[in-house]
Protein backbone atom coordinates (compact mmCIF):
# COMPACT_ATOMS: atom_id res chain seq x y z
CA UNK A 1 0.00 0.00 0.00
CA UNK A 2 1.14 3.82 -0.51
CA UNK A 3 0.23 5.67 2.16
CA UNK A 4 0.32 9.63 2.91
CA UNK A 5 -0.09 10.86 5.95
CA UNK A 6 -0.81 13.91 7.17
CA UNK A 7 -0.45 15.68 10.47
CA UNK A 8 -0.90 18.76 12.72
CA UNK A 9 1.21 18.79 15.00
CA UNK A 10 2.40 21.94 17.08
CA UNK A 11 4.42 20.33 20.01
CA UNK A 12 6.12 17.21 18.23
CA UNK A 13 3.84 14.49 19.62
CA UNK A 14 1.46 13.60 16.60
CA UNK A 15 4.86 13.97 14.74
CA UNK A 16 6.37 11.07 16.80
CA UNK A 17 3.41 9.51 16.69
CA UNK A 18 3.30 10.19 12.94
CA UNK A 19 7.29 8.39 12.39
CA UNK A 20 6.57 5.68 14.45
CA UNK A 21 3.41 4.39 12.39
CA UNK A 22 5.60 5.00 9.18
CA UNK A 23 8.54 2.82 10.75
CA UNK A 24 5.87 -0.07 11.54
CA UNK A 25 4.00 0.30 8.04
CA UNK A 26 7.26 -0.05 6.38
CA UNK A 27 8.51 -2.98 8.30
CA UNK A 28 5.56 -4.68 6.69
CA UNK A 29 6.07 -3.58 3.23
CA UNK A 30 4.26 -0.54 3.17
CA UNK A 31 5.09 3.10 1.82
CA UNK A 32 3.93 5.51 3.83
CA UNK A 33 4.91 9.63 3.14
CA UNK A 34 4.70 11.95 6.73
CA UNK A 35 3.75 15.96 6.44
CA UNK A 36 3.17 18.24 8.24
CA UNK A 37 0.23 20.07 6.98
CA UNK A 38 1.56 23.51 7.05
CA UNK A 39 4.06 21.93 3.72
CA UNK A 40 0.79 19.90 1.61
CA UNK A 41 -1.39 21.91 -0.25
CA UNK A 42 -4.55 19.98 0.57
CA UNK A 43 -6.39 21.11 -3.15
CA UNK A 44 -3.35 18.52 -4.78
CA UNK A 45 -2.65 15.35 -2.28
CA UNK A 46 -0.70 13.00 -3.97
CA UNK A 47 -2.44 9.28 -5.23
CA UNK A 48 -2.86 6.68 -2.44
CA UNK A 49 -4.20 3.68 -1.41
CA UNK A 50 -5.22 5.13 1.67
CA UNK A 51 -4.82 9.09 3.71
CA UNK A 52 -4.07 9.30 7.63
CA UNK A 53 -4.80 12.46 9.30
CA UNK A 54 -3.16 13.45 12.67
CA UNK A 55 -4.39 16.16 14.80
CA UNK A 56 -3.78 17.47 18.42
CA UNK A 57 -7.31 19.56 20.51
CA UNK A 58 -8.01 22.63 21.33
CA UNK A 59 -11.15 22.80 23.10
CA UNK A 60 -12.05 19.41 22.26
CA UNK A 61 -11.80 19.90 18.65
CA UNK A 62 -9.21 19.64 15.80
CA UNK A 63 -6.90 22.54 15.75
CA UNK A 64 -8.48 25.00 13.02
CA UNK A 65 -5.99 24.54 10.33
CA UNK A 66 -6.32 20.61 10.16
CA UNK A 67 -10.14 21.39 10.19
CA UNK A 68 -9.63 23.56 6.90
CA UNK A 69 -7.30 20.99 5.37
CA UNK A 70 -9.69 17.99 5.42
CA UNK A 71 -12.37 20.32 3.97
CA UNK A 72 -10.31 21.39 0.97
CA UNK A 73 -9.09 17.86 0.48
CA UNK A 74 -9.59 17.00 -3.06
CA UNK A 75 -10.42 13.23 -2.92
CA UNK A 76 -12.74 11.65 -4.45
CA UNK A 77 -15.63 9.52 -2.46
CA UNK A 78 -14.64 5.97 -1.66
CA UNK A 79 -11.54 7.02 -0.68
CA UNK A 80 -9.95 5.22 1.98
CA UNK A 81 -8.51 7.34 5.44
CA UNK A 82 -7.48 6.57 8.91
CA UNK A 83 -7.65 9.08 12.00
CA UNK A 84 -5.22 9.86 14.75
CA UNK A 85 -6.02 12.30 17.56
CA UNK A 86 -4.06 13.63 20.54
CA UNK A 87 -5.60 14.29 23.75
CA UNK A 88 -4.70 14.69 27.31
CA UNK A 89 -5.31 12.17 29.78
CA UNK A 90 -7.90 13.05 32.70
CA UNK A 91 -6.11 14.42 35.54
CA UNK A 92 -7.50 15.48 38.55
CA UNK A 93 -8.91 18.45 39.77
CA UNK A 94 -6.30 20.87 41.34
CA UNK A 95 -8.80 22.22 44.02
CA UNK A 96 -11.33 18.84 44.66
CA UNK A 97 -8.70 15.74 43.75
CA UNK A 98 -11.71 14.41 41.60
CA UNK A 99 -10.79 12.71 38.62
CA UNK A 100 -13.39 13.81 35.53
CA UNK A 101 -15.08 10.27 34.35
CA UNK A 102 -14.81 9.72 30.51
CA UNK A 103 -18.17 10.71 30.12
CA UNK A 104 -17.36 14.10 31.32
CA UNK A 105 -13.91 14.01 29.26
CA UNK A 106 -15.96 13.08 26.34
CA UNK A 107 -17.06 16.83 25.35
CA UNK A 108 -13.26 17.51 25.74
CA UNK A 109 -12.39 14.73 22.85
CA UNK A 110 -14.31 15.35 19.77
CA UNK A 111 -11.60 15.21 17.18
CA UNK A 112 -12.17 12.44 15.96
CA UNK A 113 -16.07 12.85 15.78
CA UNK A 114 -15.62 15.68 13.67
CA UNK A 115 -12.89 15.33 11.68
CA UNK A 116 -14.97 11.95 10.20
CA UNK A 117 -17.87 14.20 10.10
CA UNK A 118 -16.26 16.54 7.42
CA UNK A 119 -14.72 13.49 5.62
CA UNK A 120 -17.57 10.79 5.61
CA UNK A 121 -19.62 13.79 4.23
CA UNK A 122 -17.22 13.78 1.00
CA UNK A 123 -17.91 10.13 0.57
CA UNK A 124 -14.89 9.08 2.09
CA UNK A 125 -14.37 5.92 3.79
CA UNK A 126 -12.88 5.46 7.64
CA UNK A 127 -11.12 2.07 7.91
CA UNK A 128 -9.38 3.13 11.18
CA UNK A 129 -9.37 5.65 14.05
CA UNK A 130 -7.00 5.61 17.42
CA UNK A 131 -6.78 8.44 20.57
CA UNK A 132 -2.79 8.63 21.05
CA UNK A 133 -2.61 10.51 25.27
CA UNK A 134 -0.28 12.92 26.24
CA UNK A 135 0.53 13.38 30.12
CA UNK A 136 0.62 17.65 30.29
CA UNK A 137 -0.83 20.10 27.68
CA UNK A 138 2.08 19.91 25.33
CA UNK A 139 3.59 16.21 25.93
CA UNK A 140 5.58 13.97 26.49
CA UNK A 141 3.57 10.92 25.18
CA UNK A 142 1.97 8.68 27.46
CA UNK A 143 3.96 5.83 28.33
CA UNK A 144 2.94 2.77 26.46
CA UNK A 145 2.17 5.16 23.24
CA UNK A 146 4.08 2.70 20.53
CA UNK A 147 1.59 0.17 21.46
CA UNK A 148 -0.92 2.29 20.80
CA UNK A 149 0.51 3.17 17.26
CA UNK A 150 0.78 -0.41 16.55
CA UNK A 151 -3.11 -1.03 17.12
CA UNK A 152 -3.42 1.58 14.47
CA UNK A 153 -1.25 -0.18 12.69
CA UNK A 154 -2.73 -3.72 12.68
CA UNK A 155 -5.95 -2.14 12.09
CA UNK A 156 -5.37 -0.40 9.04
CA UNK A 157 -3.41 -3.33 7.69
CA UNK A 158 -6.06 -5.69 8.38
CA UNK A 159 -9.10 -3.50 6.96
CA UNK A 160 -7.40 -1.95 3.81
C1 LIG B 1 -4.85 25.83 24.37
C2 LIG B 1 -4.90 24.32 24.42
C3 LIG B 1 -6.13 23.68 24.56
C4 LIG B 1 -6.19 22.28 24.60
N1 LIG B 1 -7.41 21.67 24.72
C5 LIG B 1 -7.48 20.32 24.76
C6 LIG B 1 -8.74 19.64 24.83
O1 LIG B 1 -9.82 20.25 24.88
N2 LIG B 1 -8.74 18.28 24.86
C7 LIG B 1 -7.59 17.54 24.82
O2 LIG B 1 -7.68 16.32 24.82
N3 LIG B 1 -6.38 18.15 24.74
C8 LIG B 1 -6.31 19.50 24.71
N4 LIG B 1 -5.08 20.12 24.61
C9 LIG B 1 -3.87 19.30 24.56
C10 LIG B 1 -3.52 18.98 23.12
O3 LIG B 1 -4.33 17.92 22.69
C11 LIG B 1 -2.03 18.63 23.01
O4 LIG B 1 -1.29 19.82 23.16
C12 LIG B 1 -1.72 18.01 21.65
O5 LIG B 1 -2.43 16.84 21.48
C13 LIG B 1 -0.25 17.73 21.55
O6 LIG B 1 0.01 17.25 20.24
P1 LIG B 1 1.15 17.93 19.34
O7 LIG B 1 2.42 17.88 20.15
O8 LIG B 1 1.23 17.02 18.16
O9 LIG B 1 0.75 19.32 18.99
C14 LIG B 1 -4.99 21.52 24.56
C15 LIG B 1 -3.75 22.17 24.41
C16 LIG B 1 -3.69 23.55 24.35
C17 LIG B 1 -2.35 24.23 24.20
Amino acid sequence: MRIELYHASKYGNGAKVADEFKRVMEARGHQVNVYHIDEARAKELPPADLYVFGSGTRMGKPSGNMRRFVKKANLPPGTKYAIFATHIRETPDKKTGKVPTEEEMERWRRTIPILCEILNGKGLVKVADKIIFVREMKGPLEEGWQGRVAELADAVASRS
